[in-house]
């Protein structure tokens, strides 16, 4: 029996799952054909038009928490001009999932912006940290008294590089120190929004308030531990994306390769420490790597799960805080390994020691998958995007069964667990 101190949820990004057509960086990405699949987010799940049948879902599963984010766009479709309506429905979600017993934890920017908001330069131009504060003001005084939680921006390290390095994202750019910059510009906004949603929070009677962000971490090891360059390269690798981020996001401190903007000092700007986590890079130089024989999904990222341990671990030796996993999940089209996946990256950290509170599925319906598209299924429920039907995957049995028992029987571990194998 595995027991399980940890609060179970899932977790969703509002361009991945609501659908519709809105004025931002990924639908005009969608456009200009750059998914794999040529699918766009104005069809996704229609989550927006269906959030009742999806809440109603997670509930019959015995979901408690749930992660989700707002879409700044919807919201704030031209600068300064919002939309109440779009607000209105924010709040009928909200209300509607808190009925439900099911507490919001709420992303502010999850990878999209408003398409005016990057014709200004986006998190590229300093200038725009107030432009940005400005949004989570809107956002805290609309949903404030419905959400105690928030996390400011998710995984800046995965926006800057796959925006701004290797061009993946929008806006598309192969420039290092602008992707720096955007890095450095990130951590001055969320350390701004971590004092005002505070401050608006207590201004209005509220307390209880958490704020963090979500951190993308990896483990790092050389690919060939004998090859001098590629042990040099790890972390050096390991510091240019995660760990000054983690530095200066947590702790606003901004040594080596970032840069401080916006007049931030030292502090500690976390409540909870928000960690996703996927895979280990195998690394031979700048850019990812995987090791030969290592276990894959169906994305060919390695499966390496006392890796969400080690990060863990990592971000507790910086800021002693309660450990939240915003996401972890695997892309696994045919759902034949992720309830053993799920199972040995709990188990690692129910065995790290480590004060794990939460723990958030990516994903809870399979969803729009970035420059993936539709192709890649990383739900325990199952979309079809033709009719939009949900169907609850073998996995999403066996996260409403590890809820229902705090943990994994011997009984459970037999009939979901053991019979399941990695690819290699
Ligand atoms: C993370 C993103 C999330 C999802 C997963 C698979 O990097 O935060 O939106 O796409 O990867």
């Amino acid at each position: 029996m595995l027991k399980l101190d940890i609060q179970l949820g899932v977790a969703s990004a509002a361009t991945q799952i609501e659908g519709g057509n809105v004025a931002h960086t990924w639908s005009d990405w969608a456009q200009k054909g750059h998914i794999k699949d040529g699918a766009s987010p104005a069809r996704a799940d229609d989550h927006w038009k269906r959030f009742r049948e999806d809440i109603d879902l997670m509930a019959e599963l015995g979901i408690r928490v749930y992660r989700l984010s707002v879409e700044w766009a919807r919201l704030e479709p031209l600068q300064g001009n919002y939309d109440e309506t779009a607000a209105a429905r924010y709040r009928e979600l909200l209300i509607y999932m808190r009925s439900k017993g099911i507490a919001p934890l709420l992303t502010i920017h999850h990878f999209t912006n408003p398409l005016w908001f990057e014709a200004l330069g986006g998190f590229a131009e300093p200038a725009n940290i107030p432009v940005f504060l400005t949004f989570v003001e809107f956002a805290v005084k609309r949903f404030g008294d419905l959400v105690s939680e928030y996390i400011t921006i998710n995984e800046p390290n995965v926006f800057a590089v796959s925006g701004y390095m290797d061009g993946s994202f929008p806006p598309g750019e192969h420039a290092i120190p602008r992707a720096l910059r955007v890095m450095s510009v990130m951590a001055a906004c969320h350390i701004k929004a971590y004092a005002l949603i505070h401050k608006l929070r207590r201004e209005a009677g509220f307390d209880g308030t958490k704020v963090g962000f979500a951190h993308h971490g990896r483990v790092f090891a050389p690919k060939s531990p004998k090859n001098l360059w590629h042990r040099l390269y790890t972390p050096l690798v390991a510091r240019m994306f995660q760990g000054a981020v983690a530095r200066a996001f947590l702790l606003g401190k901004f040594g080596f390769p970032l840069r401080r903007y916006g007049g931030t000092k030292p502090g500690e700007y976390a409540d909870f420490l928000g960690l996703n986590y996927y895979a280990r890079s195998a690394v031979s130089g700048f850019g990812d790597g995987v090791f030969d024989n290592a276990p894959k999904n169906d994305l060919g990222w390695e499966i390496y799960p006392a890796g969400i341990a080690q990060c863990a671990k990592e971000l507790y030796a910086l800021l002693p805080r309660p450990i939240y996993i915003t996401e972890n999940g695997t892309c696994d089209n045919e759902d034949s390994f992720r309830c053993r996946y799920i199972y040995e990256h709990l188990k690692a950290l129910a065995e790290s020691g480590l004060p794990v509170a939460r723990y958030c599925h990516w994903c809870f319906t399979d969803n729009f998958e970035w420059c993936e598209g539709e192709s890649a299924r990383f739900g325990i429920v199952r979309v079809d995007y033709e009719t939009q039907r949900r169907t609850v995957k073998r996995s999403g049995e066996f996260y409403a069964a590890m809820i229902a028992h705090q943990g994994v029987t011997d009984g459970m571990f037999a009939e979901y667990v053991a019979p399941q194998e990695y690819h290699r």
